[in-house]
């Protein structure tokens, strides 16, 4: 966008967190996104934002913004936390299940990591035109977002472009987080992508935090093209909180994957860490923003894509994309999976190895066998 001959840079920024469910951990309540659209209206007639969409996923409310302040901007950030605390007083009212429970501080101190909401974000030049897809998933976790976004920027069986096409050809760079050491890594593909596969199969402690463009594509290599939310609740807390449920952004199109490759993976229900009481594995089921109200175990996962035409630094009116027929086969598929799933019960691979689950009773039960636990022979 130009402004007085000035090229501004755009930033779409989704902030998340859960500041209450309804009822229980299924919804989002109908005041708390009418509250939220107040307060970013208030701040988009300030000029503090240029756009705003509050969407949700499950009990997680969704506050996507454009705007010109660049990423982990303070502004912005007390924006998205002070609208968190607004629709927090609103769902103590309402006694919403679990009120505020992502907002783990009582005072805000300059950016939302680390305090409990999730965010993803991205400043980049506005192309001629800019598809943007904007990923929102309830009950998992960031590493659910690997194998999609690896399938949509690597794989040569998802994304066509990868291998027809001279922007996409020379492939992709994957920033990669170790979020138990707190180290990060560069990866190229396709060179380097058994090394980043070692990696990233282990998705509940190697996450895929960014993906840039290479030499050669039509976009510049310093904008990222990809962002996933990467914010460990559980490792802020230091106790068991609610999962990340995280968020992505995606841009598309012109020498970067099309629309199509973006949500090709999606038709795959892959399983991931989560569901219940974040302690087991299940299907992502892709889902309209109207349908991801997580029920049956409280679950299964949900997945929702927001399709957005930004615009001279206006985010426009979303299409919920995974609404079309086209991905019927994969809900269908996902509840057969779900359905697998559960009979299993108590059991592994259902059930997460104990080091992954968010709720365990197992060291009680060991400390009240501890007398009765004999040598064996
Ligand atoms: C999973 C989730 C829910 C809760 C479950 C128990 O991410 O949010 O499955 O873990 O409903 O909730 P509490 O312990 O609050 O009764
Ligand atoms: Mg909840
Ligand atoms: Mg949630």
């Amino acid at each position: 966008m130009i402004i007085h001959g000035v090229n501004m840079k755009t930033t779409v920024s989704i902030i998340k967190a859960d500041v209450g469910g309804y009822p229980g951990h299924s919804t989002v309540h109908p005041e708390l996104v009418k509250k939220a659209e107040e307060e970013l209206q208030i701040a988009k007639k300030q000029g503090e934002i240029n756009d705003y969409f509050v969407g949700k996923c499950g009990d997680d409310l969704q506050l996507i913004m454009s705007h010109n302040h660049g990423v982990d901007n303070k502004g912005i950030h007390k924006l998205a936390w002070d609208t968190f605390v607004a629709c927090t007083a609103v769902a103590k009212k309402l006694k919403l299940y679990g009120a505020g429970q992502d907002l783990l501080a009582d005072t805000f101190s300059g950016n939302v990591k680390g305090m409990g909401p999730g965010s993803a974000e991205m400043e980049f030049e506005e192309r001629k035109s800019e598809p943007l897809v904007c990923f929102m998933m309830d009950k998992t976790e960031p590493g659910a977002f690997n194998l999609p976004i690896f399938r949509i920027f690597a794989d040569p069986f998802n994304t066509a472009g990868l291998v027809i096409d001279k922007g996409l050809h020379h492939g992709f760079s994957f920033e990669v987080y170790d979020v138990m050491e707190h180290k990060r890594v560069m990866l190229n593909t396709p060179e380097e992508t058994y090394d980043l596969l070692a990696l990233i199969g282990g998705k509940s402690r190697y996450v895929i935090k960014r993906v840039y463009p290479r030499k050669g594509s039509p976009v510049p290599e310093k904008e990222p093209v990809a962002c996933i939310s990467t914010d460990k609740l559980s490792q802020i807390a230091g106790k068991y909180v609610g999962k990340d449920d995280p968020v992505a952004l995606v841009r598309s199109q012109a020498g970067l994957p099309a629309m199509g490759e973006v949500l090709e993976p999606w038709a795959f229900p892959h399983l991931v860490s989560g569901w219940m009481r974040g302690s087991h594995n299940g299907p992502i089921m892709p889902c309209s923003m109207e349908d991801a109200t997580p029920t049956r175990f409280d679950g299964p996962p949900r997945v929702v894509a927001l399709g957005f035409q930004v615009a001279d630094g206006m985010l426009n009116k979303p299409v919920d994309l995974f609404k079309d027929i086209a991905f019927d086969h994969a809900r269908k598929k996902a509840l057969k999976i779900a359905e697998y799933m559960r009979r299993h019960g108590p059991f592994e691979p259902h059930r997460l190895p104990a080091e992954d689950m968010e709720y365990t009773t197992l060291p009680e039960v060991l400390e009240k066998l501890k007398e009765r636990l004999k040598p064996m022979e």
